[in-house]
C-alpha cells in the first residue's frame, strides 16, 4: 500500500503549513518557524518549483537573527497556544520574539543549493547578497561564542540546541541539570501520543535549562562558565563544518565574477581558520572501539558513548579519514538490516534503543539526507543508495509525518509535517520539472 495515495500532496502540506512566508513544521504541535526546519523545508518549496517562496523562508528566519549573530532555534511570528515553553517563557527582547539559542546550522549548505539549483538567476543573485552577510556572522557567533577557547568543538547549551531533543546522548549530561523549581503544563503530550515523546523527567530539566538562560541574561562568557549543560554535540559540529565549507564556496564563487556580495576577507579567513581547527580538533571524539564518532560532556570531560546518526554526520562534514568512512559506511549497513524504515536515530542495537520514541530510535528524513551525501561523497554509493531506499519506504508506508518507527515505518509524533515533505519533493520523489531544470542549469544528481 502507498499511503500518500490518499494523502495531501508534498506541495500542498508546504502550503497547508504556510503562515505568511514562513512554514510552521506542522500546525499545533509546533505553531511558529523553527531553524533547521526552515532550512530543510526551503528545499521543498524550491523542488515544488516557488523559487521565491524558498528565499523567503530564509528571509524570514534571518529576521529573528540577534545583534550578536545568532540565529534563534525558534522565532515566534504569531501568537500560538497550542506550544509550550513560548516567548513568554524564553523571556527574550527582540522583535520578533524568539528563543535564546540555536540549532545546527544547515541553513547555509541549503542556500548554496537554492543559488546553484535556482533557475531564476536575477533572484539567485539577488536573494543571496541580502541573506549572505547575516549567515556569515551567524556561523562566525558559534565558533566565537560557543569555542572560546579554539578546541575546533562548539559546545550546545541545551538538547533542543542539537535538534535531536531526548537522544541517549545527552541522558548523562543532563543528570547534571536541576530540575526547574515550578509547575508548568507541556501542550505536546496532549497533541500527540506521549509515548511518542520525551519524559517528564527531560521537560523538567529543558524548562530549567530556559529560565538558567534568561536569569544570567543570555551573557556569552557567563554561560560558557557556569552552564550546567555543555555538550561537544557530534552532530551540531558537522553540520556548522558543512555549513561553512559551503559558506566559504559561496563566497568565493560570489568573489570569482558576480559582484554581489562585498565579501569581508577578515571573516573569511577566520572561518578558514575555524575549519582547520575543526578538521583537527573533531578526531578526539573518534571512538576506535565503538566505529563511530560520538560527543563529549564538556563538562565532565568525558565521551558519550551512544552510536547515534549524530555520529555518522561527520562524513556530511567531510572530516572523517577514508578508514574512518569505511567502518562507519559498514556499520550502516548493518544498522539498516536491525531497522529497515531509514537509519534508526540510536543504533538498534543499542540498550537505550526505543522505535518510536522521538530521537530515541525513530528515523528523521532529513538526517537520512545528510547521511547520504556524505555516503555519496566518500564513495560509498551503495549506502548512499540503501539509506534513500529505506527512507522513500517510510513515506510509502506512512506519509508524511514527522519521523518514523524505523522497524515498521509506522508515521509517528506530528503528520503533514513540513521537512519530511520538503525531503520527499526534493530528495526522494522529485517531480519531473525540477529533475528537468536541475538538468538544464546543469546540476549533476548525486545519487
Ligand atoms: C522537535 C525536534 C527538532 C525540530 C522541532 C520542530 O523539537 O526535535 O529537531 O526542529 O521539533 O520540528
Amino acid at each position: 500500500m502507498n499511503a500518500k495515495l490518499d494523502a495531501l500532496s508534498a506541495h500542498d502540506v508546504l502550503k497547508l503549513n504556510d503562515l505568511g512566508g514562513y512554514t510552521v513544521p506542522t500546525r499545533g504541535l509546533y505553531p511558529f518557524q523553527w531553524n533547521w526546519d526552515a532550512a530543510i523545508t526551503a528545499l521543498g518549496w524550491l523542488a515544488a518549483g516557488d523559487e521565491a517562496r524558498a528565499w523567503r523562508e530564509v528571509e524570514r528566519l534571518l529576521e529573528g537573527q540577534w545583534d550578536n549573530g545568532m540565529v534563534p532555534h525558534i522565532v515566534f511570528h504569531g501568537d500560538a497556544e497550542t506550544y509550550f515553553p513560548g516567548p513568554e517563557v524564553w523571556g527574550v527582547k527582540h522583535s520578533p520574539s524568539t528563543s535564546a539559542i540555536s540549532q545546527p546550522p544547515v541553513l547555509a549548505s541549503v542556500m548554496k543549493l537554492l543559488f546553484e539549483e535556482g533557475r531564476d538567476r536575477r533572484l539567485a543573485e539577488e536573494k543571496l547578497a541580502a541573506t549572505l552577510p547575516g549567515v556569515i556572522r551567524y556561523h562566525l557567533w558559534f565558533y566565537r561564542d560557543r569555542d572560546p577557547e579554539h578546541t575546533g568543538r562548539v559546545c550546545s547549551y541545551h538538547p533542543w540546541e542539537s535538534g535531536m531533543d531526548n537522544s541517549p546522548q545527552w541522558d548523562g549530561p543532563l543528570a547534571g541539570v536541576p530540575p526547574v523549581d515550578a509547575e508548568y503544563v507541556r501542550r505536546d503530550t496532549g497533541l500527540v501520543d506521549p509515548s511518542e515523546r520525551p519524559h517528564k523527567y527531560e521537560y523538567d530539566r529543558y524548562i530549567y535549562l530556559v529560565k538558567f538562560f534568561q536569569q544570567n541574561e543570555h551573557d556569552a562568557e557567563v554561560l560558557y562558565r557556569d552552564c550546567p549543560y555543555r555538550v561537544e554535540d557530534i552532530s551540531l559540529i558537522s553540520i556548522l563544518h558543512r555549513g561553512t565549507r559551503d559558506l566559504i564556496a559561496l563566497c568565493e564563487e560570489d568573489a570569482a565574477g558576480l559582484g554581489l556580495v562585498n565579501t569581508n576577507g577578515e571573516a573569511l579567513f577566520s572561518l578558514k581558520q575555524s575549519l582547520a581547527r575543526t578538521e583537527e580538533g573533531v578526531q578526539a571524539l573518534w571512538s576506535d572501539e565503538l566505529g563511530c564518532f560520538l560527543s563529549r560532556d564538556a563538562r565532565a570531560n568525558v565521551l558519550l558513548e551512544h552510536v547515534t546518526t549524530a555520529g555518522i554526520l561527520p562524513l556530511f562534514a567531510g572530516v572523517a579519514s577514508g578508514a574512518q568512512a569505511q567502518r562507519m559506511g559498514g556499520l550502516l549497513e548493518e544498522w539498516l538490516e536491525q531497522a529497515p524504515f531509514g537509519v534508526a536515530s540510536t543504533h538498534p542495537a543499542s540498550t537505550r534503543f526505543e522505535p518510536k520514541r522521538y530521537w530515541r530510535g525513530p528515523s528523521w528524513l532529513h538526517i537520512n539526507w545528510m547521511l547520504a551525501i556524505g555516503c555519496e561523497e566518500y564513495g560509498m554509493s551503495r549506502e548512499a543508495d540503501q539509506i534513500k531506499q529505506a527512507s522513500q519506504k517510510c513515506i510509502e508506508a506512512a506519509g508524511y509525518y514527522e519521523y518514523f518507527n524505523s522497524v515498521t515505518g509506522e508515521g509517528c509524533g506530528g503528520r503533514d509535517f513540513s521537512w519530511t515533505a520538503a525531503m520527499d519533493l526534493y530528495w526522494l520523489n522529485p517531480l519531473e520539472s525540477f529533475t528537468a531544470s536541475k538538468a538544464a542549469t546543469g546540476v549533476v544528481e548525486a545519487s
